[in-house]
């Protein structure tokens, strides 16, 4: 199984694909996470991620690329692979076909989440993420049992830099004008399924399951 999964900001990409590497045990490749990961380490490239990241834009393709080209490479990506957040516009999916036919690892499918615009305000400034465990939280629709305290590892919750209204306006200005014409070119090539992303986590994967296995 090696898929790419679109939809907007907030549509619940990482929460479905938590889920997914749980029920497949093939890993998730979040640039959202790999970025952050960076901007708390710190490094050169954290630095310079972090001033897009701030404002919404996306990261320039460079960065993103040769982060994702790395973690393709490693041993765990053999039994297949989750892309979540990546590609985010036509020169990285065609960047990305380039470097998985050269890995001989191409992609079986691209899964939409839907979700209608109104929706992802609340979903997006209502999260709450698990600093230990990554584990999400959202104060709206699926709040902790304690305030900002994980129910899995009693880790602390955060809020996402990114998750102000004024930034999630900007990402989801980016999404329509960047990567919402990615539906089209996947769909050119036979891969694309859609689900609806409303309704709750469990049946939203049920759907997203049924497609992975043909059914
Ligand atoms: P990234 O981290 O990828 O963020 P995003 O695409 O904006 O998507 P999100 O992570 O916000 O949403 P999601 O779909 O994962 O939703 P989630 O499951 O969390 O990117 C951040 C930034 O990094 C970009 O703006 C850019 O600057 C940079 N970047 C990243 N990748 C890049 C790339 N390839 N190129 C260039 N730049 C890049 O769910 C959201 C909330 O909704 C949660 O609270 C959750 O609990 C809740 N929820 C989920 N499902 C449901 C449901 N069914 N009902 C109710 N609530 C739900
Ligand atoms: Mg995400």
């Amino acid at each position: 199984m090696r898929i790419v999964l679109l939809g907007a900001p907030g549509a619940g990409k990482g929460t479905q694909a938590k889920k997914l590497i749980e029920k497949y045990g093939i890993p998730q490749i979040s640039t959202g996470d790999l970025l952050r990961a960076a901007v708390s380490a710190g490094t050169a490239l954290g630095k310079e991620a972090k001033s897009y990241m701030d404002k919404g834009e996306l990261v320039p393709d460079m960065v993103v690329l040769g982060m994702v080209e790395e973690r393709l490479k490693q041993d765990d990506c053999k039994k297949g692979y989750i892309l979540d957040g990546f590609p985010r516009n036509t020169a990285q999916a065609e960047a990305l076909d380039k470097m998985l036919e050269s890995l001989n690892m191409p992609l079986t499918g691209a899964v939409s989440v839907d979700v209608p615009f109104d929706d992802l305000m609340k979903r997006l400034t209502g999260r709450r993420t698990c600093k230990s465990c990554g584990q999400m939280y959202n104060v709206y629709f699926s709040p902790p049992n304690k305030d900002a305290v994980c129910d899995k590892c009693g880790g602390e919750l955060f809020q996402r830099d990114d998750d102000k209204e004024e930034t999630i306006k900007k990402r989801l200005e980016v999404y329509t004008a960047q990567t919402e014409p990615l539906m089209g070119y996947y769909k050119g090539k036979g891969l694309l399924k859609s689900v609806s992303g409303t309704g709750s986590i469990e049946e939203i994967f049920a759907k997203i399951c049924a497609i992975l296995e043909g059914k």
